[in-house]
């Protein structure tokens, strides 16, 4: 939520913090802005819409010069998304400039102090009280900005990523975090600022991640001091080689990253299996699970809390560790688990799933977990995340930086991940037959080729049911056991890129209830692969037929059954059940995204959503 750049250095501010803002652009983008300094004014441009409007405005209106500068691009929490709410906001002296990524939860009764001591505000949101907050420590103490940025976090309430400038300290910028990423780019006598590494990959590889609750005075010419906000202790900073390269945050010639991540599924499987599934010795390794093997093997229970696409890659390791390691699960939504005082045993063991590895809800679920004693770990794509370092131990899935906003990679990256870990943990507790283990490594060995399959034999064709569906106002997703959470994230991705009011059901259910909404204006799209309940799905395609509803079946190549019946088949490889959802999936991300595409939204910033949501 709210992505935050800031450079001070040698080079021109602008170029650096306008691309930052551009790949940061997932992260929110319903206005944005930048400050720059020229050495002795501070320019402003900031504007409602994307950085793309901003650049625009700037053109001719604003100067771009100056070694310093902070942008933002926002996702609104506090106040509509206008010019006058966008970021950076300057203090009432125009003296101090603040970017933040958050919420200042005590806002109002801070603001309301600060209009009785004579402050004024220009616009609604929390920031801008923050900005004054600090100035009037500055002005009442008599400190410099670094103390008041502290004293006045100390008496904040909420979560924040900030960097302040002030111009009559040419030489600096301060930073803080608490529940909002903020990582700090280390170059020859400059340094970057920004939520993730992508704003400054191009420049150095040395990066120092603050920790929450943690700030620091990055100032030219000097060591960076990293602080404790609450009690000023010093902390030695960790500062880490970054892995990440260019090529893997551009498009790539794709016209939209999301398409370019669905098609990187196939080498993004693989990089996730590499060097765990030794398939001719049949064995994983997998360093959080071995080092912590007694302790989940032995779990009576094992609670899956999430979010979005990862809380349906929760719901299909449910059936994968239920089935192969015969522990029984229970998966949540992290936001309903963190507020429901939940009965939490200490043997019980915790997965956290997340992609972004910072979303707020899913992180306070681990704590509040952790506090229970239970022992959590940790499935998470970015390396380094809040999630990652607060989780006891954890496997990365390794899929690379996901930008779309609709998840795609991450999600067959988690099944991964996760049928690994119920593999070897059935291995373990003696749930699986020696072949049976080895089967199932070599059926997930083939899935990377089986999906570059899938990809390449039916793209054309979903084009097609894409055009002819593409004007429907709803649609329904149904399928059974181990693709019924995939019914619920083909009706999600089609929700959120087209903005097509969509339902996933388990398809039994639908006499419950859909069943009422199809006519023949209804898709119902019916994973309908060969496995334990094929001929239950039939019976209830049938029924949708009977009530003329317009049939997209995903079957398994060769299927005649259901071509029969439906208005359009898919085809997917054959594989084992526990495999099917990592190929059912392809086809359904495809779909929203040729709907998404035909009907000219944004695939890659649908509206109001935002790829990691670090509010509550
Ligand atoms: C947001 C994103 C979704 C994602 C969800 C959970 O809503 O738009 O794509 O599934 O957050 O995010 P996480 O990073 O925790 O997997």
């Amino acid at each position: 939520m709210c992505g935050i750049v800031g450079y001070i250095g040698h080079r021109e501010a602008y170029p650096i913090v306008i691309k930052g803002l551009h790949r940061l652009e997932y992260r929110g983008y319903d206005s944005a802005g930048i400050a720059l300094f020229d050495g002795k004014e501070l320019n402003l441009c900031k504007t409602k819409g994307k950085v793309a409007d901003l650049e625009a405005k700037f053109n001719g209106t604003t100067s771009k010069a100056g070694n310093v500068g902070i942008g933002h691009t926002r996702w609104a929490t506090h106040g509509v998304p206008n010019d006058v709410n966008s970021h950076p906001h300057y203090s009432n002296s125009g003296n101090l400039v603040i970017i933040h990524n958050g919420i200042i939860e005590n806002y109002s009764s801070l603001k309301k102090e600060l209009i009785k001591r004579g402050y004024t505000f220009q616009s609604d949101t929390d920031t801008e009280v923050l900005v004054n907050l600090i100035e009037d420590v500055m002005i009442n103490e008599d400190v410099k900005l670094g103390k008041a940025v502290q004293i006045a976090l100390n008496q904040t309430i909420g979560a924040y990523a900030i960097t302040v400038f002030d111009k009559r300290k040419q030489n600096e910028l301060v930073v803080a975090r608490l529940g909002s990423p903020l990582a700090i780019g280390i170059g020859e006598n400059e340094f970057f600022i920004a939520s993730d590494a992508s704003p400054f990959i191009e420049f150095t590889n040395n990066a120092i991640y603050l920790e929450d609750g943690e700030m620091a005075v990055v100032r030219l010419g000097k060591e960076i001091k990293v602080r404790k906000i609450h009690d000023d202790t010093l902390v030695d900073p960790y500062v880490q080689e970054l892995q990440l390269n260019l090529e893997q945050i551009e498009k790539g010639g794709y016209d939209h990253f999301m398409l370019k991540e669905i098609y990187e599924q196939p080498s993004a499987i693989t990089d996730t299996y590499r060097g765990r599934m030794l398939v001719d010795e049949g064995i994983i390794r997998m360093a959080g699970v071995d080092d912590n093997i007694e302790r989940i093997a032995k779990a009576k229970r094992i609670l899956i809390v999430a979010c979005g696409t990862s809380w349906h890659a929760g719901l299909v390791a449910e059936y994968i560790f239920e089935d192969l390691a015969r522990i029984p699960v229970e998966v949540e939504y992290a936001s309903e688990f963190r507020y429901r005082n939940p009965v939490i045993y200490e043997n019980d063991v915790v997965i956290a799933i997340s992609q972004s590895g910072e979303t707020a809800d899913t992180m306070a679920a681990i704590k509040l977990a952790k506090e229970k004693g239970a022992f959590v770990f940790g499935v998470c794509n970015v390396v380094g995340s809040s999630i990652s370092r607060e989780t006891h131990a954890g496997a990365y899935t390794h899929a690379g930086p996901e930008i779309g906003v609709a998840s795609t990679k991450a999600f067959t990256t988690q099944i991964t991940v996760l049928t690994l870990m119920a593999l070897k943990l059935a291995k373990y507790r003696g749930t699986i037959s020696d072949s049976d283990f080895r089967h199932h490594l070599q059926q997930l060995e083939a899935i990377p080729a089986k999906i570059a399959k899938v990809l390449e034999t039916t793209n054309e064709h979903i084009k097609e049911i894409a055009f002819k569906y593409k004007d429907v106002s709803n649609c329904l997703y149904l399928g059974r056991g181990y693709n019924f959470p995939v019914a619920l994230e083909g009706a999600l991705k089609l929700k959120e890129i087209s903005y097509i009011h969509a339902e996933g059901y388990p398809a039994a259910e639908m006499k419950h209830g859909p069943i009422a909404l199809i006519d023949e204006q209804m898709p119902v799209v019916v994973i309908a692969t060969k496995m334990g309940h094929y001929d239950k799905v039939v019976s209830n395609i049938q029924e949708i037929k009977s009530r003329k509803g317009k049939i997209i079946g995903i079957v398994t190549e060769g299927d005649t059954e259901v071509k029969e019946l439906a208005d359009y088949v898919i085809e997917v490889p054959d594989t084992i059940e526990s495999l099917t959802p990592l190929l059912t999936t392809i086809p359904m991300q495809l779909l929203s995204y040729h709907i998404a595409v035909m009907l000219d939204k944004n695939v890659d910033q649908p509206r109001n959503l935002a790829k990691s949501v670090t509010v509550e």
